[in-house]
């Protein structure tokens, strides 16, 4: 048996039961993992769906150029059918999608045109309008628009939400969709509405977005903040998107989704990105409150294109993501026993007998009892040896350029400074020095 071309493999994708992160065993909690899609995620269903209604309304011809504005995801879903059918592809991105999602575009031989997020739909910077313009620059070139296809919705009715129905054998109670264009949970919750009007369409909102303001007033808001969470939530209301058959809207933080999203592949050992992390995290609110039933939670697509963002700890240490042991440094001073200081007008000989006397290899260098400056050995040696004229002080040599940090500060803020600096000078919250640690004393803190 084999498929006679890539597009046929689309669908089908499989649900694994969640275990460990499903907080409430007595409701079962399945993730349809869109991943396992060949192009990578949920928009791979979309792709033949939007182009074979284009050839039929003639608005697509041989040889012609696709348009999109996509966050990436759809992008690849049109490529694979650009490819298989022999048209051309433009996508316009916003820029904060990631630079994996970008080149991934390109290997599929599309141009790539990146725009500014930070604009509002209607700004002719905007991705929405910048694919309008090239679409209507070009002869022979057609924008699907996956915001306002009805294909898209259709093609989730036709398919995720029948493979859910049978997967489940019908016993499905409960689903759980992230909101993008809308596509998703309108086709899926159309469809599964149908077979059974109790199954309960959970919507799944970033914090940021104007979906959740509107499923609750009826209006988009305003005011919208930016969000790190890819391919998920919007700033307008896309015709895609029916809110009809959705029964509550659930809003997750990124820092939620991110969090979740790492545990699933630490956990679970399923490597999915962040809408599938909030959605998870919403499934997770959810089925805590329920006593029996049946949750399917989507993962859109997968973990692999977010390797340099929220799976590599500096990103998420740069956003303040990360949950990190905060106990602060008080419990490494109480194991040094003096506070050994040299004055600013002690000469180099002077600190090298301290040093010497007391085993240590750095010195916080003081005047008028406040810290000054520091000296380590290395400064130590570059300054007498090989050097014509010898330093009257110590001033003349100390690194005046120390960190130094409160006592109430934490271990994560000493990691931080003990990586550029051999000390850090410790303070209490007047700034009256207590104490000096150095790599060394760190390190013992962790040792067995
Ligand atoms: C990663 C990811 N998750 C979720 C979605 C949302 O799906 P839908 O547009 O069908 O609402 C998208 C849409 O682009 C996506 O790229």
């Amino acid at each position: 048996m084999y498929y006679k071309n890539i597009l046929e493999v689309i669908g089908n994708t499989p649900l694994v039961k969640i275990n460990k992160l499903n907080p409430n065993p007595k409701v079962v909690m399945l993730a349809k993992l869109e991943f396992m899609n060949p192009g990578g995620s949920i928009k791979d269903r979309i792709g033949l769906p939007l182009i074979e209604r284009a050839e039929k309304m003639g608005r697509l011809k041989k040889g012609g150029t696709i348009v999109e504005p996509t966050s990436g995801n759809t992008g690849v879903g049109l490529a694979m059918v650009a490819a298989v059918r022999g048209y051309k592809t433009v996508f316009v991105m916003p820029d904060k999608m990631s630079e994996e999602k970008r080149n991934l575009l390109r290997a599929y031989g599309s141009k790539v045109v990146v725009t500014p997020t930070a604009v509002s739909p209607e700004d002719e910077r905007s991705y929405y309008r910048v694919s309008d313009k090239i679409a209507s620059e070009n002869s022979n070139s057609y924008k699907p628009d996956q915001y306002s296809n009805p294909a898209n919705p259709e093609t989730h009715y036709r398919t995720t939400g029948l493979e859910i129905w049978e997967q489940t054998e019908g016993k499905i109670t409960h689903v759980v969709i992230g909101m993008g264009t809308g596509g998703t949970i309108s086709g899926v919750g159309k469809y599964l509405k149908k077979k059974n009007p109790k199954i309960k369409i959970i919507g799944v909102d970033p914090v940021g977005s104007g979906y959740d303001h509107y499923y609750r007033t009826g209006k988009m808001p305003k005011l919208f903040k930016t969000y790190k969470v890819e391919g998920i939530g919007e700033d307008f209301l896309p015709e895609t998107m029916d809110f009809s058959v959705v029964d509550d809207v659930v809003v997750i933080s990124d820092k939620e989704s991110f969090l979740i999203a790492r545990q699933l592949a630490g956990k679970e050992g399923i490597l999915a990105g962040g809408s599938s992390g909030l959605a998870l995290a919403a499934a997770r609110k959810v089925i805590r409150k329920l006593k029996t039933g049946l949750m399917v939670v989507i993962l859109p697509d997968s973990g692999k294109n977010y390797l340099s963002k929220f799976y590599n700890d500096d990103w998420m240490r740069d956003f303040g993501f990360l949950d990190e042991k905060n106990e602060t440094i008080k419990k490494l001073l109480n194991k040094k026993l003096h506070f050994i200081t040299v004055q600013s007008a002690a000469t180099p000989a002077e600190a090298v007998k301290l040093m010497r006397q007391y085993q240590i290899s750095q010195l916080p260098v003081v005047e008028n009892k406040k810290v000054v400056g520091t000296l380590t050995e290395s400064i130590l040696i570059k300054s007498l040896y090989g050097n014509s004229k010898i330093p009257v002080s110590v001033a003349e040599i100390m690194d005046r350029d120390f960190i130094s940090l409160p006592e109430t500060a934490s271990e994560t803020q000493l990691a931080q400074a003990l990586k550029e600096k051999e000390m850090v000078i410790i303070t209490d919250k007047q700034g009256k020095p207590l104490d000096v640690l150095t790599r060394i004393d760190f390190l013992s803190n962790f040792s067995v």
